[in-house]
Formats: structure tokens, C-alpha cells, sequence
């Protein structure tokens, strides 16, 4: 089994290995998680990293006092393992006050209150050195079409992180943020619901180049999409600053699953677009590699410990078998038959005009559309089967 090094870049929500396994039919089937328990057995277990909501950390409603107590608790706690928090994340949903929402209610005072809360846990994040601030608007959306002008409200989006945008950079701070869709759940439709959504409405932000996606494998999939595919998109437009891997089986409630205890081939097709994906077949992405799952409620302390390492053991294993796919010649060799390659070439020559095009007859007039494969296919399912081979380390 492969171990997990800082150097991996693992990272964990404080919510995750804390769920206590209440969902909507019954209650919790653990003891709450302490924070410092939380870090250190992060650490022995090899993660780098430990993310919160401001909730995680200290309950809604908590005096300064509670709040610098634990703040300062988690603070020694990660001089004492040398864990990092490498992105920080604001909690605008379980509160009775964001029934409707945050930055999206339809009432003004809780639009305001939410920016205030959201910017307390940037400043926050900031003084712990996080990257990244995280923005999941898990009731930032509606089940009824009369109840909710979505112009509107994507346009109290809109302000809110143009705000947050001018406020980051007025102060100077090192901090991008990472807007994550979901399609449903809690709310019948939430508002940006997949990754091309999100990417299409950054593009209307005062200040884009602050703003990217931090894409869940268990959103995209709820809504049927293919996550690696989603992923690669997000690379191409240089938008993929944080990524929260997990496991989901198909079109149901969000399962968080480990990673992996889902569409095994996508993941393997992830993991392999993160490390191989690179320009020069190095990785694509840097940052951290950071679980969103949830301990099923069967699951006991032990069962909560071993299903984080099951995460980690599983990219590693995903990696190596990546990259054994790419090292095999025979895998070379039918990528080159399937002329995967040649996608690469552009389509016009260097300084071929359309006029030139419009006159090559060999592209269009002469071009015999019959008997141009003259019957012979592309084998891309030979190219699947050997991915199939390796992931399954026949090979
Ligand atoms: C979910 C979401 C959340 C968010 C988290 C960060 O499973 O619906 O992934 O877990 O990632 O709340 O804000
Ligand atoms: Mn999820
Ligand atoms: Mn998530």
C-alpha cells in the first residue's frame, strides 16, 4: 500500500471525518470530534491539511470568547503537528437565519449579515495562511419559480463577491476564491448548479482573475455530467483552484462518498488528468487534493479513521496506475492508433486563410465522405479496455 506524505498534498473538511451521522431520518451515531483530536490524527494518518467552516470550529452563535478559545486551541494544535489550513470555507446554510439563504435571500438584513459573516471568516483564514476561501451556496437557490427572481438574485451574487473581491485586494491579501456548484440539496435548484454555470458567471465579476471553481466529484455526477471532463474544462480555462474529491453512484442525493467508492473509471481518469494531464505530461494541478466525504453513519471512531485513509490510499493507488497506463508502450501505441495526438494539431495550417481553406478542394469538393475510413474505425474502445486493464492492475 502506498503512504501518504505531506508532499501528496492531502487535505481534509473539519466536517468531514466530524460528521456524526445524522441526516434527515435520524440522528447522530458518533460523539462530536475536538478540533485538536482532528489535527493530530490528520496528521499521523499523513494529510497536510485541515479545512473549516467558522461553524466547524466554534458553534453559531458563540461568545468572542468561545471563539478565540478555539481559535487559539486550533492554532496550537497545528504548531504541534505542523498541519497547515490551506483554504477556509463560511457556513451559510445550517443557521435558521439562511433558510432562504445568504448573499441570496430575498430579505436585505440577511444579505448584510451574511457578508459580514463570510468576510470575519476571511479574515480568519487569512491570518491562518489560507489560499483559497471557499464559497458553497448550499441555500443560495429556491424549490418554488414564483418565490425567487434568479436575474435578481444572481445579481446580489454578483455584489457580494464584487465586494469581497475589492476588499481582498484593498488589503492586500494573498486569497482567491473558489466557488462550488451543486445542483440540489437543500434547495429544490441551487443557484449556479455546475461547473459551466459557475464558469459563465465569474466572467461577469469586477475582478474574474479572483475568482475560480472548487468542483465536488459527487455535484457534477448528481447532476450526470462527467466530472474528469468538467475538471479538464476548468484547467483549459485556468479556473480549477480547489477540488473536493469524493464518491457517488450516480443520479441520487449526495452520497459523499470516499473517493473512488463511485465511478471508479472517472476517478481513475481524474487522477490521471491531475498528475499526467500537465503540458508536459507532469501534473495540471497543484494545489491541494482535499476530501469532501462523509463517514457513513455505520461507521465508528475506528470506521471514520480508516475510511480517511481509504481516500488517500485510493488516489495514491489511482496514481500509480496511472501512471502505469502511461509508461505501457502498448497503451502508447493505441493512443496513436486512436490519433488521440493528432486532436492537438490545429485545424487550419500557419497563416492558411479562410480564403485558402474556402479554395482547397481536397477539404471539401474532392473530399470523399464514403470511402474516407474506407470501414476502419478508431479503436477507442481497445484504448478504455487497456485503461480498464490497468486500473484493475492486470497489467
Ligand atoms: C456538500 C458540500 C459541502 C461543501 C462545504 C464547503 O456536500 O454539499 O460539498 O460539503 O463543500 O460545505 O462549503
Ligand atoms: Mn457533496
Ligand atoms: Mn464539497
Amino acid at each position: 500500500m502506498p503512504i501518504p506524505s505531506r508532499d501528496d498534498k492531502f487535505s481534509f473538511g473539519l466536517w468531514t471525518i466530524g460528521y456524526n451521522g445524522a441526516d434527515p431520518f435520524g440522528g447522530p451515531t458518533r460523539a462530536p470530534l475536538d478540533v485538536v483530536h482532528a489535527v493530530e490524527k490528520l496528521a499521523e494518518l499523513g494529510a497536510y491539511g485541515l479545512t473549516f467552516h467558522d461553524d466547524d470550529l466554534y458553534a453559531f452563535g458563540s461568545t468572542d470568547a468561545e471563539r478565540d478559545t478555539q481559535i487559539g486551541r486550533l492554532k496550537q494544535a497545528l504548531s504541534d503537528t505542523g498541519l497547515i489550513v490551506p483554504m477556509v470555507t463560511t457556513n451559510l446554510f445550517s443557521a435558521p437565519v439562511f433558510k432562504d439563504g445568504g448573499f441570496t435571500s430575498n430579505d436585505r438584513g440577511v444579505r448584510r449579515y451574511a457578508m459580514r459573516k463570510a468576510m470575519r471568516q476571511l479574515e480568519l483564514g487569512v491570518e491562518l495562511g489560507a489560499k483559497t476561501f471557499v464559497m458553497w451556496g448550499g441555500r443560495e437557490g429556491a424549490e418554488y419559480d414564483a418565490a425567487k427572481d434568479i436575474r435578481s438574485a444572481l445579481e446580489r451574487y454578483r455584489e457580494a463577491l464584487n465586494v469581497f473581491g475589492d476588499y481582498v485586494t484593498d488589503k492586500g491579501y494573498d486569497i482567491r476564491f473558489a466557488i462550488e456548484p451543486k445542483p440540489n440539496e437543500p434547495r429544490g435548484d441551487i443557484l449556479l448548479p455546475t461547473v459551466g454555470h459557475a464558469m459563465a458567471f465569474i466572467e461577469t465579476l469586477e475582478r474574474p482573475e479572483l475568482f475560480g471553481l472548487n468542483p465536488e466529484v459527487g455535484h457534477e455526477q448528481m447532476a450526470g455530467l462527467n466530472f474528469a471532463a468538467g475538471i479538464a474544462q476548468t484547467l483549459y480555462q485556468g479556473k480549477l483552484f480547489h477540488i473536493d474529491l469524493n464518491g457517488q453512484r450516480g443520479i441520487k442525493y449526495d452520497q459523499d462518498l470516499v473517493f473512488g467508492h463511485g465511478d471508479l473509471h472517472n476517478a481513475f481518469a481524474l487522477v490521471d488528468l491531475l498528475e499526467n494531464g500537465g503540458p508536459n505530461g507532469g501534473p495540471s494541478y497543484d494545489g491541494p487534493r482535499h476530501f469532501d466525504y462523509k463517514p457513513s453513519r455505520t461507521e465508528d471512531e475506528t470506521g471514520v479513521w480508516d475510511s480517511a485513509a481509504a481516500n488517500m490510499n485510493t488516489y495514491l493507488l489511482l496514481k500509480e496506475r496511472a501512471a502505469a497506463f502511461r509508461a505501457d508502450p502498448e497503451v502508447q501505441e493505441a493512443l496513436s492508433a486512436a490519433r488521440v495526438p493528432e486532436l492537438a494539431v490545429p485545424t487550419l495550417s500557419v497563416g492558411e486563410s479562410y480564403d485558402d481553406l474556402l479554395a482547397d478542394r481536397a477539404s471539401f469538393e474532392d473530399f470523399d465522405t464514403d470511402s474516407y475510413f474506407n470501414g476502419k474505425g478508431f479503436g477507442f474502445v481497445r484504448l478504455q479496455q487497456l485503461a480498464t486493464e490497468h486500473l484493475m492492475g492486470a497489467r
